[in-house]
């Protein structure tokens, strides 16, 4: 019988995020403890190719630095490859848990999610239906109304009615939200495609934009806001961190602040009052629950600067797992060290994976 446990560590992806996960990945497989785990690396090319032969993250990061903005060409299509299938059979059988370090569209939107249920195989992290909530910011905005959660007021809309009639929406969004607001595509990360809006040429503008990356798009009325996030561990019985407090060092955290300049500050753990952090902790695992993630997310949070209102503004089902990401420091500030993380994480698979088998029909 084995002893360790076989973990196979899925990495790259399709996503715009390919090469954060290629980090943060690199940073999981020198943290997993080899004397419990026997790690399996699976590789997604930027393509959607599978790799599993050799070693498929150095293979991954050599080709990233060949050719750092390579994407997927117009006969490539991945749904195509046979690989996929294949992997489910043959590879998934052999592995006890499955850890996606995947981020944004296939990856952490439910449908790598449904490939692990398909093949019955215990994976880390959200299951199908949270991570297609978490992934969809609309989607998600109305779970949390609905249970009374606080959210930022929006407007929803799909890229068939703006193309339709463009005048009509922008006197609708002014009405109800004014400026400064912001335009999102509802379905990606990173702050890819994310404008903020400051007149109506603006907003046009934005929604072009936005509309080129989804057919779902969001608009929020922009919060002078600082930026809290909260990382909550756990399934039936989540667990918040403390809070830690993001400083971008341009007008908003978007994809330059994160990823280009590195002027942008992580406060750890927030300055904030005391009853305010346990309000924040609280409200994160209620949001967590409201939309039944397991496994692990960041919950984050737009602090009115105004008002001193809390909102939710996201929940990100596979956070960063790179040596400087919120989420794992967060669990270090509380006490929990990178290693132990992940063991609890693939723990919790397991928990999560035996629980499912007490269905009366078998999923
Ligand atoms: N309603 C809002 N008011 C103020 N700032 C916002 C608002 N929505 C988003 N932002 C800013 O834009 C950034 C990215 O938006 P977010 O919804 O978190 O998208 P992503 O999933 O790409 O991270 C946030 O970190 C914040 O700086
Ligand atoms: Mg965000």
């Amino acid at each position: 019988m084995r002893t360790r446990l076989r973990v196979g560590l899925i990495f790259g992806g399709r996503s715009g995020e390919h090469e954060v996960s290629l980090v943060s990945a690199r940073s999981v497989m020198d943290a997993l403890d080899r004397s419990r785990y026997e790690v399996v690396p699976i590789g997604i090319s930027r393509a959607g190719v599978w790799l599993v032969d050799g070693d498929p993250l150095a293979r991954l990061e050599a080709l990233l630095e060949q050719s750092p903005t390579e994407a997927p060409g117009p006969g490539e299509s991945p749904a195509r490859t046979a690989l996929i299938p294949g992997l489910a059979g043959s590879v998934f059988p052999e592995l006890d848990v499955v850890f996606p370090v995947l981020h944004g569209p296939f990856g952490e939107d439910g449908t790598i999610q449904g490939l692990f249920e398909m093949a019955g195989v215990a994976y880390v992290g959200a299951g199908v239906l949270a991570s297609a909530l978490c992934m969809d910011k609309i989607s998600a905005k109305r779970v949390l109304q609905a249970c009374g959660l606080p959210v930022v007021e929006f407007v929803e809309l799909n890229r068939h009615r703006w193309q339709g009639g463009p005048e009509e929406l922008l006197e609708q969004v002014e009405r109800r939200l004014g400026y400064p607001c912001f335009v999102k595509p509802a379905n990606l990360g990173s702050s890819v495609g994310i404008s903020k809006a400051h007149d109506r040429d603006e907003l046009g503008a934005a929604l072009d934009l936005a509309a080129g990356y989804d057919r779902r798009l969001l608009i929020e009325r922009a919060v002078d806001a600082r930026e809290i996030e909260i990382s909550v561990l756990g399934n039936d019985e989540p667990q918040a961190s403390v809070p830690g407090e993001i400083v971008p060092c341009r007008e908003f955290y978007d994809y330059e602040a994160k990823y280009v300049d590195d002027r942008s500050e992580l406060l750890i753990p927030a300055p904030l009052p005391e009853a305010l952090i346990k309000e924040l902790r609280v409200l994160a695992i209620q949001a967590y629950r409201a939309l039944d993630v397991a496994g692990m997310a960041r919950v984050d949070f737009l602090l009115d600067r105004q008002s001193g209102r809390a909102f939710l503004n996201e929940l990100n089902t596979i956070p960063g797992f790179t040596p400087i990401s919120m989420y794992p420091k967060l669990w270090e500030a509380s006490g929990l060290a990178y290693s132990r993380l992940l063991d609890r994480l693939i723990e919790l698979a397991q928990e999560r994976f035996a629980e499912r088998q007490q269905d009366r029909v078998r999923r």
